[in-house]
């Protein structure tokens, strides 16, 4: 069983989820690690990550896991290595590819029958599980979003701002697995809101549909 948390960069699905799913005692998915890992290993092995057919390949071949935080391909931990810009670029594009997100989803689905779990990403309550009994979609203001990511990172907010306008659109624009909000889920601006304002806000939902 999974709670589905989607939506763009910098809305703070990642630290949602990671605190709700501590807070429930469920396992937490971070469902973008897994297209990072695979741009990660097309940079790594001279593969084109706009080249359906060679990004394809890269992620039918690596064996991606998660074990205590860390993220692992094929047993090495590149935790850190994913977060390079350079991957966070290559992400985006072999995340368009039909191929790689069916690798990608087939493991996800593999991964949350396994128990319970507060998945993140951009697909989870559309794709990987329409029938998640609790899907919210969590959005805030591009200005915001950037500011954030720039925080992190020790970036300029500005330059970030339009590398994220640019992947924003490949992610609500591609064919397969579209950054959309579900029919279903509960959508949360979280410009304003502290981190804690919106775990609560989705942990009380869990709670009134009885998944606690
Ligand atoms: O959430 P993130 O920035 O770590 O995601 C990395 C890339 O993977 C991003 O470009 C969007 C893509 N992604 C996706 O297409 N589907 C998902 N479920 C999660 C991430």
């Amino acid at each position: 069983m999974v709670i589905a948390i989607d939506g763009p960069a910098g809305a703070g699905k990642s630290s949602v989820a990671r605190k709700l799913a501590a807070r429930l005692g469920f396992t937490y998915l971070d469902s973008g690690a897994m297209y990072r890992c695979v741009a990660l290993t097309c940079l790594e092995w001279g593969a084109d990550p706009e080249q359906s057919g060679e990004a394809t390949s890269t992620a039918e071949s690596i064996g991606i896991s998660f074990e205590d935080g860390d993220v692992l391909i094929d047993g090495v931990d590149v935790s850190e290595e994913i977060r390079s810009p350079e991957v966070t670029e290559a992400a985006s594009k072999v995340a368009v590819h039909p191929g790689v997100r069916e690798a990608m989803v087939i493991e996800q689905r593999r991964m949350i029958a396994t128990g319970r779990y507060v998945a993140e990403g951009r697909d989870i309550g559309t794709v990987v599980s329409p029938d998640s009994p609790l899907k919210v979609f969590l959005t805030a203001r591009p200005e915001v979003r950037a500011e954030r990511r720039a925080e992190e990172t020790g970036g300029d907010p500005r330059e970030i701002l339009v590398a994220q306008l640019e992947r924003d659109r490949r992610d609500t624009e591609r064919e397969h697995g579209a950054l959309k909000t579900a029919d279903d889920a509960v959508e949360i601006d979280t410009s304003d809101l502290g981190l804690d304002r919106v775990v609560d806000r989705v942990a009380a939902l869990a709670a009134k549909r009885g998944l606690v």
